[in-house]
């Protein structure tokens, strides 16, 4: 097994399929991430107090990552994924199954990373699973019970992913909706930075309820628009992840800063780690806008976190918005 990519969640999907019984290397950019994880077995900037199994090592070399093995897990930012998957396109076989951990649209072509994947890597469709769900890693790092899903066209193929990454405390479903999974992780960190922004502000529990469930309303609108089943919103990739992210990811985080009236700079100095939401909502509206979609929240979003537009100014064009029946 290898994880391509060594943040907090490709370092812990490393100890779900390390304790899940499968040696597991990891590719990582920095020297002294490798050297942590192989003679410390950790990786302190992101995840502190985790002690990884012994079983997985670390590496710079993507070949010596790749070397053999049949599960291969991308976690990369989700704008850098074209580039970096170029490079490892050569060393990619057909026997490979590729699983995304990212939860992005590609700003320029409006892209899921399922299908970055399939581009760059040339590979087809039933060869890409994509896991998701309410999957906070510095939670599972302390094997705090946690749902997943794994979604793939292959229904068998989900099903042998589904097994390799079961343990006591990781417990996925399959799902074959793709599109709707994916999605789900993309627009939650959206509505994850409106929740935040509203926290931030000192809104109460009928603004958060508010932002989570129309949130939700938009996210669905564009999936059916896409081709996704609409009851994958109700699941762990939507409902799901969308309130594990508004309660306490980096996306909740960083819009809170806003809400409080930081800077975008203030908020990525405090966040440190990558905020998915911040360009996904810019290639989400486009992606919406493209589809004759209409997503209010993710668009006071884009303002806010593109346009210079103040929080409070996204707020009153919200609430001035003309309601449809729901
Ligand atoms: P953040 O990137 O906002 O931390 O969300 C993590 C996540 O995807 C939880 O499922």
């Amino acid at each position: 097994m290898a994880v391509l990519g060594a943040g907090s969640w490709g370092t812990c999907f490393a100890k779900i399929l390390a304790d899940a019984g499968a040696p597991v290397r990891l590719l990582a950019r920095r020297a002294e991430v490798v050297r942590a994880v192989n003679e410390s077995h950790e990786n302190p900037d992101y995840l502190p107090g985790l002690r990884l199994p012994d079983t997985v090592t670390a590496t710079l070399d993507p070949e010596e990552a790749l070397d053999g093995a049949d599960l291969v897990a991308l976690s990369v930012p989700s704008q850098t994924l074209r580039e970096n998957l170029a490079g490892w396109r050569p060393l990619l076989t057909p026997d490979m199954t590729l699983i995304s951990l990212m939860k992005g649209i590609e700003l320029g072509t409006t892209k899921r990373m399922s299908e970055v994947i399939r581009e760059v890597g040339g590979v087809p469709a039933d060869q890409v699973a994509v896991v998701t769900g309410p999957n906070l890693a510095p939670e599972i790092a302390q094997e705090q019970l946690t749902a997943a899903v794994v979604a793939c066209t292959d229904e068998e193929r989900a099903r042998r992913v589904q097994q390799a990454v079961t343990t006591r405390y990781f417990r996925p479903y399959t799902n074959p909706d793709v599109i709707g999974c994916e999605l789900g992780g993309a627009v939650k960190n959206v509505i994850g930075l409106a929740y935040g922004m509203a926290a931030g502000m000192g809104m109460g529990d009928n603004t958060k309820a508010t932002l989570i469930t129309r949130g939700l309303a938009e996210t669905q609108r564009l999936g059916v628009k896409l081709g996704a089943d609409p009851l994958t919103f109700a699941g762990l990739a939507g409902l799901g992840d969308l309130v594990a992210t508004c309660n306490a990811g980096r996306n909740r985080t960083f819009g809170e800063q806003l809400g409080r009236g930081r800077s975008m700079a203030e908020a990525q100095a405090i966040t440190r780690q990558t905020v998915e939401g911040v360009k996904s909502c810019r290639s989400i509206r486009d992606l919406a806008r493209a589809n004759d979609v209409e997503m209010p929240i993710t668009e006071q979003v884009e303002r806010v976190c593109h346009e210079g537009v103040p929080v409070r100014e996204a707020v009153a064009v919200l609430m001035a918005r003309q309601t449809k029946p729901e």
